[in-house]
């Protein structure tokens, strides 16, 4: 099969070293095409033609330096490769090129041409390789995605449903009823069920909600920690738990305060039950490089090897039918990634759980 000619445009002002690298590249591959610009409008106007696969920059040229086109370039959203032909003595500005795009570099020293050629086969090989690596993520992403929303969806639906199915029975006994204690009864398990799937509107709002840009504010780290505990001491089950706090860190984060203790709260309060009101809660923050850690840690019941893949998951609940919505964790984890977060979880069958939340600090 004949191989489609490579087009390779030579930004270069240069006569002599136009004709120079034009003979060479020829030579080595009469596959490929050079063309070439002389200033950045005529390279940019070429560029759009979208037939290139690399661009071979000088970073010589007289109005516009090969740095401040390669800006021009990726500016204009061309999604090229760039390899910047720099100078004997310019390593600097190589470097650099690479920091603000470009794929690679080559430095005019004496037998510079001679290494050209490969080097242009190695970008365009390699470009391809990542664009391709690239497109296959993206689709993978997608697909995570959309198996997310399907499970998310029939969740829902699955946990309305069945509150609103006895809501329905009820109304319809009520309706029929003679007996005032019936109607009572039956009022009450409507009311019941009204606030379990009101609990999960209010969490799927948390789950779903986009955050305004004033919400976000610059906050310690361990005052949000205070902040949570403050609210989940209110809780009946915190009443024999003791608590161990090792706060060490001092970064702050920017991030919405209201849904940080959120995060935290769900967290605390998985413990909390997990330890069935009885046990050692213990709590430490600390700044590593570039990231603010919180680990949580309990004495409780552990996660069984087989759940710990499932509990970040919408609506993934061991908790007794009617107690847990399953939504503590997946909301924890929305929330988090959406900062630039991560959140991991440490197994300890019998021994308690420790989850660990990564915050990019400020
Ligand atoms: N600290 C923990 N120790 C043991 N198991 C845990 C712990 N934290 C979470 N889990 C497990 O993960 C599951 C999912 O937790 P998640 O917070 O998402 O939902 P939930 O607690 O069941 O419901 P809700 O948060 O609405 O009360 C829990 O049912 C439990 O099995
Ligand atoms: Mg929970």
């Amino acid at each position: 099969m004949e191989k489609r000619p490579l087009n390779i445009m030579l930004v270069e002002d240069d006569p002599d070293d136009i004709i120079l690298t034009k003979r060479v590249i020829k030579r080595h591959n009469s596959n490929f095409n050079i063309d070439t610009a002389t200033n950045v409008e005529e390279c940019l106007n070429k560029l759009s033609k979208g037939v290139y696969s690399v661009v071979l920059l000088d970073y010589n040229l007289p109005k516009r330096n090969g740095l401040k086109i390669l800006k021009d370039i990726r500016k204009e959203g061309y999604d090229i490769p760039v390899i910047m032909v720099t100078g004997q003595g310019d390593e600097m500005v190589a470097v650099e090129s690479i920091k603000q795009g470009a794929q690679d570099y080559i430095i005019k020293s004496t037998n510079y041409l001679k290494i050209l050629p490969g080097t242009i086969s190695k970008v365009i090989e390699g470009y391809k390789l990542k664009k391709e690596k690239e497109k296959l993520e993206q689709r993978l992403i997608q697909s995570e995605k959309l198996a997310g929303i399907g499970t998310l969806a029939s969740g829902i639906a699955h946990e309305i449903n069945n509150p609103l199915q006895g809501i329905c029975g009820s109304a319809e006994i009520i309706r029929d009823a003679e007996d005032i204690d019936i109607t009572i009864k039956y009022a009450k398990d409507i009311l019941k069920l009204s606030k379990r799937i009101a609990t999960i509107i209010d969490k799927l709002s948390l789950y779903s909600r986009v955050v305004q840009k004033e919400e976000i504010s610059l906050v310690k780290v361990n005052d949000m920690i205070e902040e949570s505990l403050k609210l989940m001491k209110l809780s009946p089950y915190f009443t024999d738990i003791k608590l161990v706090k090792d706060c060490k860190a001092s970064s702050m984060i920017n991030i919405n305060p209201i849904e940080i203790t959120q995060v935290f709260m769900n967290i605390i309060k998985n413990a909390v039950e997990a330890m069935n009101g009885t046990g050692r809660l213990t709590i430490s923050t600390r700044d590593k490089e570039r990231l603010t850690e919180v680990e949580i840690d309990d004495t409780g019941i552990g996660i069984k090897e087989d759940q710990i893949n499932r509990i970040f998951e919408p609506f993934y609940t061991t908790k007794e039918p009617g107690k847990g919505t399953g939504l503590g964790l997946s909301v924890v984890h929305r929330i988090v990634e959406r900062y630039g977060g991560m959140v991991e979880v440490k197994n300890k069958i019998g021994r308690g759980a420790t989850f660990i939340v990564k915050l990019p600090m400020w």
